[in-house]
């Protein structure tokens, strides 16, 4: 029988999972817009045997900003600075089939994996802000069930165009002066309820083929979709019985779709609280026998003028 061994994979909120993590003192604020600080975490995530980094994701300004650091650099470049200063860690960018058109995203996730040696990993989202809906032209968000129909078909667009550069297609002969085997370069013609592209894609077939599906849908549709897209899944529990039933279910509806359900990887979030005792790790702020665990300010030098309770993320 094959050794099992963890998948770790290192989500990255740049300001912390609690909204008012920003303002503890050891946190460092100050390097949220400095890639240096990403390299570093991303080197030493590597060298801690981490699988891969992960940035979530949104294409809109969160409407708590006045105070929560809920801001970040665009995950797509972020990855592709973050590549060049590591050499094996797989590289997770969020992007939204719902707010992003196949043909960019393509092109974008290419390069990332040409950048990286074939390391790029894409969090498919249909994203759920409802306010990304007018940075885009859209008179409003696009229901659920919809956001997942037009997934569908982002996918299958999205992998053709990936394909449409067959992987010797790149000659690059300066002797007999090819540089590519036209032969092995593909329009895709597609035309579809969302989506017209006709290819083919104007990057080279990406080391990997194609970035490695990573989805983390929850509902029935979103179940589905990991189940017949994802190679890997993020998921979060609150009891050991829900995420047995959820890791159940997505490998019966993998063998559904006729996938070997052994080839995908779910990976439930953590958030460790690190002590050198269990008493002491519970009384952290935030910890199960923390005295306000609303209060991650307990540290905290700065000023709390903010009414109510501080929320988690979603
Ligand atoms: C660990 C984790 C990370 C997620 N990251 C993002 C993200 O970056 N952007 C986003 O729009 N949704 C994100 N989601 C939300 C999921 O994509 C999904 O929409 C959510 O779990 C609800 O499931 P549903 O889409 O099936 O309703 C994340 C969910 C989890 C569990």
């Amino acid at each position: 029988m094959s050794k099992r061994q963890l998948s770790l994979n290192f989500f990255i909120y740049p300001d912390g999972h609690h909204e008012a993590a920003w303002r503890h003192k050891a946190s460092t604020t100050d390097r949220i817009l400095d890639v240096t600080y990403y390299q570093e975490l991303a080197q030493r995530a590597e060298a801690h045997k981490f699988g891969a980094v992960f940035f979530a994701d949104a294409p809109a300004l969160a409407d708590n900003v006045r105070y929560a650091q809920w801001f970040r650099l665009e995950p797509i470049t972020l990855l592709a600075a973050i590549a060049s200063a590591t050499k094996r860690i797989g590289l997770i960018a969020t992007a939204s089939t719902t707010y992003s058109e196949p043909y960019n995203l393509a092109r974008l996730f290419a390069s990332l994996d040409h950048i990286s040696g074939g390391r790029a990993g894409w969090n498919i989202v249909t994203t759920s802000s409802p306010q990304a809906a007018q940075n885009f032209g859209l008179p409003e968000h696009p229901p659920h069930h919809e956001r997942y129909e037009r997934a569908r078909e982002y996918l299958d667009v999205i992998t053709r165009l990936w394909d449409s550069w067959e992987d010797d297609a790149l000659v690059n002969d300066p002797a007999s002066g090819i540089f590519a085997d036209t032969a092995k370069i593909h329009s895709i013609d597609h035309i579809g309820k969302h989506f017209r592209v006709r290819g083919p894609l104007n990057v080279s077939r990406p080391p990997q083929g194609r970035p490695v599906y990573v989805q983390a849908g929850s509902s029935e549709d979103g179940r589905a979709f990991a189940a017949r897209f994802a190679e890997a899944i993020f998921t979060a529990h609150q009891t050991l019985a829900s995420a047995q039933q959820f890791y159940a279910d997505i490998k019966r509806q993998a063998r559904a779709f006729d996938r070997n359900p052994d080839q995908i990887k779910i990976l439930p979030g953590i958030s460790p609280f690190i002590a050198s005792t269990q008493l002491e790790a519970d009384r952290l702020p935030g910890g199960v026998q923390c005295a306000d665990p609303a209060r991650i300010l307990a540290d905290s030098a700065a000023p709390d003028d903010r009414p109510g309770p501080h929320r988690l993320r979603p």
